[in-house]
């Protein structure tokens, strides 16, 4: 017989009645004196499905032995109406099939543990309700992802993992070789972004996205920053600042409107368990335009604040984390995009604005998290390219093929990455990045 997922059991009222099959994994067992209550989850949705197990079925008491907390089990029964308040069906089986047992030493007993525990067994954690309610979320946001681009005629294109360019100037490589010889030919680097690569491909299919794995080899042991992470990339032609800003503004209200209508219980559980604000948070999004803000007048409200800084804050500098979170939590309340930064403190590959002092970029920054979103306008000129090439001390010569871009058929294009763990962690409200990743690497930290 066709196995079902609990949640189509539960949610599918027409099969009260029906004979059905569900497998999954036992969270609890409740023994009364003529028949246990069985929690089963099979990953379809936090809550569990009932199963109440009587007395009168064959081999009962062998049978109870076996299933414990953990254990994977199949069961093939009737759907009922449920007697008991919060859930309207059960299942009555007929037939229960213990698959694998989970011996006493089956770590996930308790109800609750820590996070910093739940990462030291990166292997069960998938088995909890927050990391399964964090795994559904984000699923559910690569999926709404490719539809949101996909609906607007962009194209995906799979950037290279291996590159042998550093996109951002920064130096924060990871190199890739093997022991004995330099297998390429040339130093080679895990890539920090496809975004040089995929404007090659915005230069002819017009707008695209790349959807990958990035590295990033610098020591930060914060809540916000990962060695391997996810980055979503579009990169528009024909476009400027302002149609990079509307598409980062439109991208994150669509991804926002589409997990509020899809992952509900996932959500709920997440306002009950982790942040009670998440609704609110959420619907302001939906409700409000995302806001916006030049640096220069930023750091106006910085200095007008009266808040006290650790770190210092004036033109020309880089805006550090609480300054960022200052603007989005307190002052703003919600996103917010800051545009038009110092040229001396972004990459070589923006646009420089006219005043020849600020380049048109973009960061959008959340409540909760700080930058989610870093963008610009690209430099399209070939000769203030190769200028601004130069003034960053690059080498020439490698970034031939990308000037080339601006030599042949140059135009107006523009772009954004968005960091994938950030967007969960702003839609979950989950507190560290290293909790929303499968699997997360953070120096010192590679489990499997
Ligand atoms: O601002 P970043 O460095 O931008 C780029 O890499 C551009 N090439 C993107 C583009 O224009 N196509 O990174 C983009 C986003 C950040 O806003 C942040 O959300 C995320 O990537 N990010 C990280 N997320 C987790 N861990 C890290 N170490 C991250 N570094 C950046």
């Amino acid at each position: 017989m066709k196995k079902l997922k609990t949640k189509q059991i539960k949610e599918d009222l027409s099969l009260i009645g029906k004979h059905v099959t569900v497998a999954g994994w036992v969270r609890t067992v409740r023994k009364q004196s003529s028949f246990s209550f069985v929690e089963l989850n099979d990953g379809s949705q936090v809550s569990n499905l009932q199963i109440v197990i009587e007395e009168s079925l064959p081999n009962y008491q062998e049978l109870m032995e076996k299933i414990q907390t953990g254990a994977a089990i199949r069961v093939s029964g009737v759907v009922m109406e449920s007697p008991a308040k919060g859930q309207a069906v059960e299942i009555k089986p007929d037939l229960v099939a213990v698959i694998g047992e989970a011996p006493s030493d089956f770590p996930l007993q308790k109800k609750r543990h820590s996070f910093e525990y739940l990462r030291t067994i990166a292997h069960l954690r998938p088995r909890t309700n927050t990391m399964g309610a964090v795994t559904r979320v984000r699923s559910r946001l690569a999926f709404a992802t490719h539809k949101f681009f996909q609906e607007r005629g962009f194209q995906y294109i799979h950037t290279p993992i291996i590159t042998s360019l550093d996109c951002e100037g920064a130096g924060e490589l990871f190199h890739v070789d093997t022991p004995k010889e330099k297998f390429f030919g040339k130093n080679a680097y895990l890539t920090v972004s496809g975004q040089l690569n995929v404007e090659a491909f915005a230069a002819a299919m017009s707008d695209v996205y790349t959807f990958g794995p990035t590295f990033r080899a610098e020591n930060s042991n914060t809540s916000r920053h990962l060695a391997e992470f996810w980055m979503i990339e579009p990169e528009i032609s024909f476009a400027n600042l302002e149609d990079d800003m509307a598409l980062a503004a439109d991208f994150l209200r669509y991804l926002v409107v589409d997990v509020l209508e899809n992952c509900r219980e996932d959500l709920t559980f997440f306002s009950q368990y982790i942040d009670p604000s998440l609704f609110e948070r959420l619907q302001f999004v939906v409700d409000k335009p995302c806001q916006r803000v030049s640096y220069t007048d930023a750091i106006k409200i910085l200095q007008d604040s009266k808040q006290e800084f650790v770190f210092p804050c004036s033109w020309g500098l880089d805006l550090q984390s609480e300054h960022e979170r200052f603007l989005a939590e307190k002052h703003f309340k919600g996103p917010v995009i800051i545009y038009n930064y110092p040229a001396a403190i972004k990459a070589f590959y923006m646009r420089l604005n006219d005043d020849q002092k600020t380049v048109a970029a973009m960061d959008l920054l959340v409540p909760g998290v700080g930058e989610l979103i870093g963008g610009s306008q690209r430099e399209e000129r070939y000769d203030v390219l190769l200028q601004r090439i130069k003034d960053a001390k690059l080498k020439v010569e490698e970034y031939e093929w990308y000037l080339e871009l601006r030599k042949f058929g140059s135009n107006p294009h523009a772009g954004f990455g968005l960091g994938f763990e950030r967007l969960v962690q702003y839609v979950t409200g989950m507190e560290n990045i290293r909790d929303v990743i499968p699997y997360p690497r953070s120096p010192g930290n590679c489990a499997y």
